[in-house]
Order: structure tokens, then C-alpha cells, then sequence
């Protein structure tokens, strides 16, 4: 007997992406996410901006998430949403709507980890092949850097994580400084394309065994920018690609040593790379070249699926459907939600 295919309704709100997919076992029938502009005049995510954008968005944005799917919401089977970590005020405006919809259509609610997303999204079925168990999961976000030791689908072993910044925090810090809009990793990547990456030499922070720090190295980029401008205010426009292109390669030098690190420490030669950082170009090629030269096997997720999405809390919802891992009214969001 044919069996009855599962729809999932994904939701992610913890930052300030406001998204909605819908999946049918494990692909993908629609990923709708509703970027929020009005953090670009502030260089930076206003938290309060978030929920009040969060608050707007969700209704068309599952509305539409539906209709791309051409399945009618009565067809659900289970609402997946994020539970943490992220902005508590944002995660607050997914939580209760999924809360909501899954009592009015009496379904089954599954809270989802974002980390574990991030990492999980390489299982949604696709023309990309997924990793194995174990592999050496490299979370690079706007608000997370870690490594992780992934045994299975949930069993999740964190080995190292940020002390301070993120990476992409890092990214868009240095490029506020250079006058590049927010977010700004993207921006430092296509310029980084044209500059020098040796131009500038800046400091590899040192954090101990597999942990990492981007703080003082920002801190060091943003100094360095602030005194060259004081001497010659044509500093930034005159330097602008090299400036980039040494940015990039000196934040790609710090993960990547921590990378090589874990894969000898913990004898895990398939690396698995989530988080929108997971985009940039240079790490990516970085990655790749290695994989030759070393014989490690690396798994980069489609570029649609390297930053905030709801796709990937979709695919970690029908895993956990499968294994009648539900949630309840009463589990509420966390921020500092841990594995
Ligand atoms: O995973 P994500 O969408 O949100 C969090 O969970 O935090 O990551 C957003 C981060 C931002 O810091 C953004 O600047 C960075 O990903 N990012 C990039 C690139 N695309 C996005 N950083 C470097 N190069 C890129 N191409
Ligand atoms: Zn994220």
C-alpha cells in the first residue's frame, strides 16, 4: 500500500526574515521568505523592528507559502517552527502563530532547533547528495558560530563555538566601518573578488582547543580603518577592494584553521557547512580546493539555503514527525536554545 505523503508547514521568525515553506516528506514544495528592509538604516538588527515586522509578515507569508504549494491548509499534517535560539521577541511572533494554527487545525507541533536546521537543510531531498553519520557540522551565521560533532539526525555534539562575535557579525561590523550597508557580507564578498587579500595584514585571534573569537580581530579592523582615515579621508574609496579582500581572507583563515583542527582532532573528514556565512565565495572555493588537496569530502548547501529559510526548519519538522517527536503548547521559545 502506497503511504500517505506528509505535508509539513515550516516557520522561521528568529531573526528578521519572516518565512514559510511547506513541505511534502522531504521536498520542498514552496520557501517563501519576507526580508526586512528597515533594518538597513541602522546598520543592524533592531530588535523591536523585528517583532513589529514579524508581526506583519506572518500572515501572508504562510498565506503564500501555501498557495505556491497548491495544497489547501485543511491538507496540513504538521506546523514546524523555530523555537530558539534567536531574538526572543521574534522567535515570540512564529511560537504563538504556530501555536494558534496548529490548535484551529488540531495537528501536531514540532519546535525546531535553527542550529540544527542550518546543518539538517543538506537532507532535503534535492539534486545535491547528503552527508553520512558522523560528520563535522560548521555553523557560520549573523548570530552563531559552532562546531559540531552531528551522530545522527538530532544527536548533536557541540566541540566549539564562538567566545564572542559571530562570524557573520564580524563581516557586517567591518563593513559598517567601510560604509557597506547591512548586511554586509555579501558586499565584502563581491568586492573582496576585485582586491588584494595580503593587502592588509590583520590579527588571527587566539582561542583555545576548538573555540573561536572574531572580536578582537573586528575590533583591530574597525582601529586600523578610524586612524588611516584621520590621515587621508579618501582612505576607505581609494582601498575599498583590497580593505575587503583582506577581511575576507584573514575571517576565512580563522574558521578554516579551526576547521582542520576538529577534522584531524575528532577523525572527521566530512564537512558539512551551514549559516549564511556558508555563502561567501571564498570560503567556498577555499573549501573546495582543500577537499582535493586533502581528501576531505565537503558539503556546501545551495546558496538558497545558506541564509535564514523556513525550508530548513521544514525538513528537521518531518524528521522529527517520523519519529513522533512532538512538541507542546506549553514548550516556549528559548534564546539561548541549546542542542
Ligand atoms: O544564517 P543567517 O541568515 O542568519 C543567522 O542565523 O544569523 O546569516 C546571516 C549572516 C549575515 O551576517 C550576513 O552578512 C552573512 O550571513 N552573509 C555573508 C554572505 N551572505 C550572507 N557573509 C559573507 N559572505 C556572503 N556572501
Ligand atoms: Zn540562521
Amino acid at each position: 500500500m502506497k503511504q500517505k505523503p506528509c505535508y509539513v508547514l515550516a516557520i522561521e521568525s528568529s531573526c528578521d526574515d519572516t518565512a514559510a515553506a511547506i513541505l511534502r516528506n522531504d521536498e520542498v514544495l514552496s520557501n517563501i521568505i519576507a526580508t526586512q528592509d528597515i533594518h538597513k538604516k541602522y546598520g543592524g538588527v533592531v530588535p523591536e523592528l523585528a517583532s513589529r515586522a514579524h508581526q506583519q509578515n506572518i500572515i501572508p507569508v504562510v498565506d503564500q507559502a501555501i498557495h505556491q504549494a497548491g495544497i489547501s491548509k485543511n491538507e496540513l499534517n504538521a506546523i514546524a517552527y523555530t523555537l530558539g535560539p534567536g531574538l526572543l521577541g521574534s522567535l515570540l511572533v512564529g511560537t504563538s502563530f504556530a501555536k494558534s494554527l496548529a490548535i484551529g487545525l488540531d495537528v501536531p507541533l514540532i519546535g525546531v532547533n535553527h542550529m540544527q536546521a542550518h546543518l539538517l537543510v543538506h537532507f532535503i531531498k534535492d539534486k545535491f547528495p547528503a552527508p553520512t553519520f558522523p560528520f563535522l557540522g560548521v555553523t557560520v551565521s549573523g548570530g552563531h558560530t559552532q562546531i559540531v560533532k552531528v551522530k545522527d539526525y538530532l544527536d548533536f555534539e557541540l566541540l566549539g563555538t564562538t567566545l564572542d562575535d559571530a562570524i557573520g557579525e564580524a563581516f557586517d561590523k567591518c563593513g559598517k566601518v567601510l560604509g557597506l550597508g547591512y548586511p554586509a557580507g555579501p558586499a565584502i564578498d563581491r568586492k573582496a573578488k576585485l582586491g588584494n587579500p595580503k593587502a592588509f595584514d590583520f590579527p588571527i585571534p587566539k582561542a583555545l582547543n576548538l573555540d573561536l573569537s572574531f572580536s578582537g580581530f573586528k575590533t583591530a579592523v574597525i582601529n586600523f580603518i578610524h586612524k588611516n582615515t584621520q590621515k587621508d579621508e579618501h582612505f576607505i574609496e581609494e582601498n575599498i577592494n583590497d580593505l575587503c579582500a583582506s577581511i575576507q581572507y584573514t575571517l576565512i583563515e580563522i574558521i578554516f584553521q579551526k576547521i582542520e583542527k576538529a577534522v584531524n582532532l575528532h577523525n572527521l573528514p566530512q564537512i558539512v557547512l551551514g549559516g549564511g556565512v556558508s555563502a561567501n565565495s571564498g570560503l567556498r572555493s577555499k573549501l573546495e580546493k582543500t577537499t582535493k588537496e586533502k581528501g576531505w569530502d565537503v558539503y556546501l548547501p545551495p546558496l538558497a539555503y545558506t541564509t535564514d529559510n523556513a525550508a530548513m526548519i521544514g525538513i528537521v519538522g518531518y524528521l522529527k514527525y517520523l519519529n513522533k517527536d512532538f512538541g507542546n503548547l506549553k514548550e516556549s521559545a528559548s534564546a539561548r536554545l541549546k542542542f
